[in-house]
């Protein structure tokens, strides 16, 4: 085999077995092409991990990628080589797809550990932490990036499947090159965008581990202690939520699932109300469908995540069921609201079946009043359900945890530990106070789960059967999600998560003071619930935008947009926006355990240096 290989280490050394060709650092430097030799061999002297960051440091900079293919095994001469499983010589990488012997193939799968972690590391250092969003910024510029041009100057679009194999090294390079400098950055101290943490290293960890153990968490046998793992996590998200200590067996105890993320949580709540509570009301004796579904009323605010609307849409609802409530001047949901809207349904013959409150809204973070809300649903027989997905975590801190008081009051609750665990994607769960609830809306017995299926008894006696997942949610083959969570919490304990949590809304509460202290900015709602902080740049200050008719306050919407997108380009920071009582807001959601208040004050400074630049019509002030 000829082998062509550009190198630019600091550190370790080239040999070349059988050319007599050995390269130094100063060889090295010059990112001069080795010659073409029969086959090369790469060494690290450990510790050596620090030359691999400049590794991909100085290659980026030159090009045929091959650098990152250093160590790889295809490069390595054949009497370096073990003898791999013949079965996959078609593969210029046997060893990483024959694995059974380690004699073969642990050596390969190590270097590749080594090659994998580091292109990581070069993500994280090189990448993540200069810009909060890759470049080029924009959709239209990325696209041609990533897929370049084709005749006609036009955006090429996507590649057909790959036919033939490419070695390890060439992907991760790509992975290098390609993709890793266009990313939104979960780390960068700037980038306090939508729920979108930087993942605790042990979650990646155990992400990682659960993929190499590639458990199923359906059927009991798929993940025999998995589903012991998620049992055990889904008890201290009970325990978190303030649901009472479930006794072994009972089926009306506390209980959970891990999702995808908040939608389907949601998704499976919007089920559970229509299977568990609707046939209580209605006196029926099968779960309703079609006709059945009509007239029944949910009530929750504006404010409640679109996934609400769109599972009570799929699983058959009219349009007309979810009623929407105004909220209060916090945009928090009020049970005297709801009550007027319960009366006035009940008046025109129409049932009245659930609340779904959220505990920490995606715009700002506002928690709807859940305490009132819970009485009321007891007095009119209606089920509660909380979407906590953000805010639920405000109860690992004692200091925070009031503020979501009435959670363990729900039926069902939304929590969803990628946004404020910080978690590696994905893990949402759904926790309910009586787990006979989620048995008796998803229990099925496939022909082909015999022998693990616990029949009708599992609905009552949970602890005598086995503890089979696909029976209690909506998936079927499921990643090992409990890992992750299982590992980074016994890591930094629930007194780590209560500081990390804490820590962001200090920073949040720092951010809504400087917008208060300042002529130029405001901020909706004044006071953050907790660490999202909404506010407007006012490029004509307070008394200026005061005065400002329709088309003023149009372009001040624009002006957001305008900054938003310039913030965006320059890689300071990243922001969303959004619409608060029809304005356009910049939104900052902080859930990023490394951002300081320095952070937030730099962010500030760029915003306003960049609305310098950034193009404002300055609309007069409309006439008296
Ligand atoms: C309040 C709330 N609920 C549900 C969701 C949906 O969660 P996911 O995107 O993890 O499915 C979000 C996402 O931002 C959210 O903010």
């Amino acid at each position: 085999m000829r082998a062509r290989a550009w190198f630019g280490l600091d550190r370790g050394s080239v040999g070349a077995p059988g050319t007599g060709l050995t390269a130094t650092h100063e060889y090295l430097a010059a990112e001069r092409p080795i010659p073409a030799v029969n086959s090369l061999r790469v060494d690290f002297r450990p510790p050596n991990h620090s030359a691999w960051p400049r590794c991909g440091a100085r290659t980026a900079a030159t090009r045929p990628l091959v650098a990152t293919a250093v160590g790889t095994i295809s490069e390595m001469s054949a009497q370096d080589r073990p003898t791999p499983d013949p079965r996959f010589a078609w593969h210029p990488e046997p060893e990483l797809i024959g694995i059974r012997d380690a004699g073969a193939s642990r050596a390969a799968l190590e270097r590749l550990g080594h090659e994998g972690w580091a292109t990581a590391l070069d993500y994280v250092y090189d990448e993540a932490f200069r810009r909060a969003m890759g470049e080029p910024a924009g959709y239209d510029a990325l696209r041609r990036t990533f897929f370049g041009a084709s005749a006609g100057d036009q955006v090429a679009g996507p590649a057909p499947a790959p036919v033939d194999p490419a070695p390890s090294g060439d992907l991760l390079a790509e992975f290098r090159h390609r993709l890793a400098p266009h990313q939104l950055s979960a780390y960068h101290p700037a980038q306090l965008s939508y729920f979108t943490p930087p993942p605790l290293m042990l979650s990646i960890l155990g992400e990682l581990l659960a993929q190499v153990s590639q458990q199923g968490v359906d059927i009991w046998h798929a993940a025999p202690v998995g589903a012991f793992v998620e049992e055990e996590v889904v008890r201290w998200l009970t325990d978190l939520v303030g649901y009472p200590t479930p006794t072994p067996g009972d089926p009306d105890g506390a209980f959970g699932i891990l999702t995808s993320g908040g939608v389907m949580a949601n998704f499976m709540a919007m089920a559970l109300l229509r299977d568990v509570h609707l046939p209580r009301l209605a006196g029926l004796h099968e779960a309703p469908r079609g006709r059945l579904l009509e007239g029944a009323r949910i009530y929750s605010s504006d404010q409640t995540h679109f996934s609400i609307a769109r599972a009570l849409d799929e699983l058959g609802f009219p349009e007309d069921t979810l009623r929407i409530v105004p909220t209060d001047a916090g945009f928090r949901l009020r049970a005297d609201a709801v009550a007027e809207a319960i009366r006035d349904d009940r008046t025109a013959g129409l049932r009245p079946l659930a609340i779904s409150a959220v505990a920490g809204s995606t715009n700002t973070g506002s928690i709807d009043a859940l305490p009132e809300l819970a009485d009321l649903a007891v007095g009119e027989d209606l089920w509660f359900h909380v979407d906590a997905a953000y805010g639920g975590a405000a109860r690992f801190s004692p200091e925070l945890a009031s503020r979501v008081a009435g959670l363990e009051r729900a039926d069902s609750i939304t929590v969803d530990p990628h946004k404020w665990f910080f978690q590696a994607y994905d893990i949402g769960a759904l926790v309910v106070r009586r787990r006979r609830d989620l048995a008796n809306t998803f229990h099925r017995s496939p022909e082909y789960y015999r022998g693990s299926d616990t029949g009708e008894a599992a609905a009552d006696d949970p602890d005598a059967a086995m503890l089979n997942f696909y029976q209690h949610g909506m998936e079927g083959t499921r990643r090992w999600r409990a890992l992750k969570l299982w590992m980074s919490w016994k890591h930094v304990g629930t007194r780590g998560f209560a500081r990390l949590v804490e820590e962001n809304v200090r920073v949040a509460r720092h951010l809504a003071r400087r917008v208060a202290d300042s002529d130029d900015l405001d901020a909706l709602p004044v006071d953050p619930p907790l660490s999202v902080v909404c506010f407007r740049h006012l490029p004509l200050g307070r008394a200026g935008t005061g005065g400002l008719g329709e088309d003023g306050m149009a372009e001040l919407d624009a002006h957001q947009d305008r900054l938003q997108r310039a913030l965006e380009a320059s890689g300071e920071g990243w922001l969303s926006t959004t619409v608060l009582r029809g304005r356009t807001y910049l939104r900052a959601g902080i859930l990023n355990y490394m951002t300081t208040e320095d952070d937030v004050d730099g962010l500030l400074a760029a915003l306003r240096r960049l609305a310098e630049t950034v193009v404002t019509s300055r609309v007069p002030p409309a006439g008296p």
